[in-house]
């Protein structure tokens, strides 16, 4: 009966965490609690703890009598919509939510236990970084999670949440792992904050302006997300979850979907505008097409050229990946490029087929992005694709020229369905560029160089930009009217359901970075 008492009240300590005072001001800031956050996160009742007792073992700073069992972290496992997922919170209420030695065994234990189980993990991230009192240990506690963010990359999902701070190494975390969501207003992250940026390099700047979630989702493109409260973060992690597999070996979950598979949508047959430069809407067609209209789009703020995101077809889970002529023209440049190939890498990792829609003119011009490295950053998205091995469907829809339309998940890639609308332009460059190259003297010497130039494009655009020489080539599988393209798409992704393809043995491969 003693040994009950004293569980109780380990127990009841556990949960106070740093207090009622402290658990206030988290209160005040417009954060939740750890427990708070986990209890939301989880379906009602499945929750288990583990290591609720776990206390530090710093003896020095008069830390030996500032025992908080659990140690400022909730951990443990429990189900989303019926599904295993393990999940951590840090506790900003105990100590910061810094990471000590034993915090962070804790943390270690959990991801070996999700990695030997196949099922994903959260990390629910409010610290004040490295426990202070604990020195070189606590350092060696963060070293031991990056190791095993790194071995868990493309076995198991990893997302985090940062719902406070996430400062100095600790950033690391989150940033191998797949997918990061931030709180507004209450969350930033950076490798060094405010104070010693202005000693070092004399900038003035805010929390917020360096690291906060807008910044890193529209700037950096460090985090994938923007919710505005906790209770938005945690239900976003579970919207993601739908549409993920546990782990690497399994396929992601599939849904009854009352949407009819063989769904028509006329208003696509006019959705690319009559004037080849007039921009128009991908998101109209992703949604259009994809189940119910739903679209899950992933860094909606960074490089808005490019959109991806997750959608289901048939049930069927699957990444989106489309050019966006609403802006840029949907040009491919560095930033889109980077996003591109990390999502391509994740659906590939986690057997989610790839459905790309394509109107891309080409990659961005420029001297910044010859500076900044587009070689480099656009063979990312090249080798992406290239490299994947998951279903992979085409559409395009309007322009695919130049390295672009070899880049997009071309035929020539291994993409294994190519589908073009009738308005698709699929050359080497568009037809004005193309001309002043091919009749630069012509046009030098014309008496009406306007008249002689309109009627080459012309010629051009009959000839060449268009979708029926890469279809009698093979290298576009079917040219279809846009309001089938849903059906066309589902039952693509359907005689690809068995497919089997391989990359030769390698260690790995040696992509751009
Ligand atoms: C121990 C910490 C702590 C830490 C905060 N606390 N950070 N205790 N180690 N790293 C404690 C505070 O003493 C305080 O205890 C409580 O947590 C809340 O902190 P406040 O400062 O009162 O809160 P707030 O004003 O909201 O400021 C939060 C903060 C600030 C911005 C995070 O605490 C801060 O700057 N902390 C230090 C951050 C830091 O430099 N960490 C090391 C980074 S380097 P009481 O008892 O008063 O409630 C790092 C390296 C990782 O992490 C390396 C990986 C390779």
């Amino acid at each position: 009966m003693d040994r009950l008492e004293t569980l109780a009240d380990y127990e009841r300590r556990a949960e106070a965490g740093g207090g009622e005072a402290r658990q206030r001001r988290q209160h005040d800031a417009g954060k939740l609690t750890a427990r708070e956050r986990i209890d939301l996160f989880f379906d009602p009742g499945t929750f288990r703890e583990i290591d609720k007792l776990v206390t530090h073992r710093c003896r020095d700073f008069g830390m030996e009598t500032q025992l908080v069992p659990g140690d400022g972290v909730v951990a443990g496992h429990g189900e989303v919509d019926g599904r295993l997922v393990y999940a951590f919170a840090q506790d900003f209420t105990v100590f910061g939510g810094s990471l000590s030695e034993t915090n962070a065994a804790k943390i270690v234990k959990l991801m070996d236990l999700a990695m030997n189980n196949g099922a994903p993990i959260v990390g629910l991230n409010d610290s004040g970084g490295a426990r202070i009192q604990e020195g070189v240990a606590s350092l060696a506690g963060y070293a031991d999670i990056f190791l095993r963010n790194t071995l868990a990359s493309g076995v198991i999902p990893q997302l985090s949440a940062i719902m406070g701070p996430c400062a100095g190494g600790a950033v690391y975390s989150p940033a191998i792992t797949d997918f990061t969501v931030m709180v507004e207003r209450t969350s930033y992250m950076f490798v060094t904050g405010p104070d010693v940026i202005r000693t070092v390099t004399h900038e003035e700047v805010t929390k917020d302006e360096l690291g906060g979630a807008m910044t890193h989702n529209a700037k950096s493109g460090a985090a994938h997300f923007a919710v505005p409260t906790d209770k938005d973060c945690l239900a976003l992690l579970r919207l993601l979850l739908g549409y993920l597999p546990g782990n690497n070996l399994d396929d992601p979950p599939r849904v009854e979907t009352t949407d009819p598979a063989d769904r028509e949508d006329a208003a696509l047959d006019t959705l690319v505008p009559e004037s080849p430069n007039q921009p128009y809407d991908m998101l109209d067609l992703i949604r259009a097409v994809a189940d119910d209209g739903e679209f899950l789009e992933v860094h909606r703020h960074f490089a808005t050229n490019i959109v991806v995101g997750f959608a289901r077809f048939g049930g069927q889970p699957v990444g989106v990946v489309a050019n966006q002529p609403a802006h840029l023209a949907g040009a491919l440049d560095i930033d889109a490029s980077i996003k591109g190939a990390r999502f391509v890498r994740f659906c590939d990792a986690f057997n989610l087929p790839l459905v790309t829609f394509e109107d891309v003119p080409g990659f961005l011009p420029g001297t910044v992005q010859e500076y900044g490295g587009i070689i480099k950053h656009g063979a990312k998205l090249l080798y992406a694709f290239a490299e994947a091995t998951v279903p992979k469907v085409t559409v395009v829809a309007r322009k695919a020229y130049g390295g672009a339309y070899c880049v997009m998940a071309s035929k020539h890639i291994r993409t294994d369905v190519n589908l073009a609308w009738p308005t698709a332009e699929i050359a080497v460059m568009g037809p004005e560029g193309a001309v002043n190259i091919l009749y630069k003297r012509e046009l030098d010497q014309a008496a009406d160089a306007d008249a002689l130039r309109a009627s080459r494009v012309q010629e051009f655009r009959d000839k060449l930009a268009n979708p029926f020489v890469a279809a009698g080539r093979g290298f576009i599988d079917e040219v279809i009217p846009p309001r089938t393209t849903r059906p066309r798409i589902i039952a693509a992704l359907r005689s690809l359901d068995g497919k089997r393809d391989r990359n030769p043995p390698k260690k790995h491969g040696n992509i751009p970075l």
